[in-house]
């Protein structure tokens, strides 16, 4: 997706015009993948911008920061001031924010500990990740043939910018046969993830999601979407699925910051349930989309004013 470039982008403490937020080309988080980085999303309310549970944005930063031996020279209160702060300075309603923290210029090789971390931090308009189609009329999803990063390869409860490798891997061999969006199993051969989402399904009136030992992410919408889904009268249950769950499947979805909730319609050319998003789905996207602007009283503290 095109970029739409804003004004300013924070650089360790400062607000640097966008044309100048730039690295060296020896920087070695290019060269070696070693940062970590967030992906967060505002939402233009009536008492200003509200960053999406911006605090355990920023806190799982900080956990990423730690699996990676990163030491940045701010705290958690600082990066979320500094994230509210660009959003002020571009003058955002909505937006998408992309916090990263990379390795300092001057060392090369593959001991990333001599680098100092530096810290940034953008902000830019950003659409529905899987397209506005997807969205409403859900999307056709492919088990990936490559297999999803373990915790004894590359650490996926991180979120560092070098296992997005296996991500991308498995997103462009999804577009290039046809399909929206990719799911990756583990060596275990079990579901662990979409390339930039976690995954529900729905089974007699019950919402299954795979527990984190699969090796996924710990994402901030699949917890909110626990939570809604309990709040909403329904059993949840963090259990192991195999290909063929997705298959039996009455339905199935996407949740991510950047995609938010994606019905899934089909998956390997089978449809989900009758092939359209569920009733299930729709009451939880819709329940996440009144939390996400602060309009549900339940999960008031999830919106995070930019201006108090
Ligand atoms: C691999 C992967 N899984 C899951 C997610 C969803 O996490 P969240 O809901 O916190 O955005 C993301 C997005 O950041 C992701 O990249």
């Amino acid at each position: 997706m095109p970029i739409t470039p804003t004004t300013m982008i924070w650089m360790n403490g400062e607000l640097v015009p966008w044309d100048d937020a730039r690295i060296h080309i020896l920087n070695p988080t290019l060269h070696y993948g070693w940062g970590v980085f967030e992906g967060i999303r505002a939402y233009s309310t009536a008492s200003g911008p509200a960053v999406f549970r911006l605090t355990d944005h920023i806190k799982r930063l900080f956990r990423s920061a730690k699996v990676y031996l990163l030491t940045p020279d701010f705290s958690v209160e600082e990066i979320i001031a500094a994230t509210k702060q660009t959003v002020t300075a571009n003058d955002m309603k909505a937006c998408y924010i992309r916090p990263i923290m990379y390795l300092g210029y001057g060392e090369m090789g593959l001991n990333p500990l001599p680098s100092k971390t530096e810290v940034a931090i953008a902000v830019w308009p950003w659409g529905a990740y899987l397209g506005e189609a997807a969205m409403a009329n859900g999307c056709r999803a492919v088990t990936s043939n490559w297999q999803h990063i373990n915790a004894n390869s590359i650490p996926p409860t991180g979120k560092g910018t070098g296992q997005y490798v296996n991500s991308s891997l498995a997103k462009v061999m999804a577009l290039k046969s046809g399909y929206d969006e990719a799911i990756l199993l583990n060596p275990q051969g079990n579901v662990v993830q979409g390339s930039g989402e976690n995954i529900f399904v729905v089974r007699d009136g019950v919402v299954i999601t795979p527990p984190t030992q699969e090796g996924l992410l710990e994402g901030i919408t699949r917890d909110s979407v626990i939570r809604i889904a309990r709040d909403l009268g329904y059993e949840v249950m963090q259990s192991a699925l195999v290909r063929t769950d997705l298959y039996h499947a009455d339905e199935a979805f996407f949740t991510g910051t950047a995609a938010e909730i994606v019905p899934i319609a089909e998956v390997d050319d089978r449809a989900v349930g009758d092939g359209r998003p569920g009733l299930i789905t729709r009451e939880i996207q819709a329940t996440f989309q009144r939390a996400t602007v602060g309009e549900d009283d339940r999960y008031k503290d999830w919106a995070e004013l930019v201006t108090d």
